[in-house]
């Protein structure tokens, strides 16, 4: 599915061209995690293109239990299973480590965490992007994350802006949150947004009827 190829993504990893690393949990990620419910513990949780997924890292010191986590490029995972060996001994029974195509993944998620994996992927792919988030998600499951409001000269990352996003995401979720972030880190202040989508139960029950809405 990707025209930016695992061996682009590799090369990036393999020459630590990795601009986008944070070095830490995104501020408006763990802020979401924090006003999580504690029955959200046992969620399975995603994080696709995750990277050095300091996210995770937040996760398991929170407790949460079913963690998956996917890369495209092999020197990201396994420079992230050095590091969770390191920082998290255990974390085996709670965390999955998938080197593979987001596009390509199987199973279901209660949560999937976006963080800069969104402008990772080119412009072209971001319905398929919504399409697979859609298919990946039980009803009622949420994608939570931030995205850049801003534009960027070439790509990636490649840019985009809230007018662009709020048809996107809206043609496949109910939209609980798309406003600008009051908690980005440092460098991204003023250029993200935070969203938060939600497949809606009512819609997918509607859809699998669909026979019966149609009669009315
Ligand atoms: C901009 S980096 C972001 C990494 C991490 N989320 C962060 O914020 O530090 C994008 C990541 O997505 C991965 N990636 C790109 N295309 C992918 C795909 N189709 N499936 C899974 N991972 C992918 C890359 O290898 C890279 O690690």
């Amino acid at each position: 599915m990707p025209t930016l190829t695992p061996q682009f993504w590799n090369t990036r990893w393999q020459n630590r061209q990795t601009g986008w690393d944070l070095g830490q949990a995104s501020p408006p990620l763990t802020a979401y995690i924090d006003q999580l419910p504690e029955s959200a513990r046992d969620w399975r949780i995603l994080i696709p293109g995750c990277g050095n997924a300091y996210e995770a890292e937040y996760l398991l010191q929170k407790g949460f239990q079913n963690i998956t986590l996917v890369d495209i490029a092999p020197v990201a995972v396994e420079q992230i299973r050095l590091r969770l060996d390191r920082e998290a001994p255990g974390w085996g029974n709670h965390l999955q480590l998938i080197c593979g195509d987001f596009f390509d993944l199987e199973g279901t998620f209660d949560l999937v965490l976006e963080q800069t994996f969104f402008c990772a992927l080119e412009p072209h792919l971001r319905s398929a992007y919504c399409s697979k988030m859609y298919q990946v998600l039980v009803p009622g499951g949420r994608l939570a994350g931030v995205l850049f409001d801003r534009d960027f000269e070439g790509g990636p990352p490649f840019g985009g802006h809230t007018s662009e996003y709020l048809p996107l995401f809206s043609s496949h979720f109910t939209l609980r949150t798309l406003a600008p972030c009051y908690n980005s880190a440092a460098p991204r202040a003023g250029s993200e947004v935070f969203l938060l989508a939600q497949k809606d139960e009512k819609i997918v029950r509607l859809r699998n009827n669909l026979e019966f809405c149609t009669a009315f």
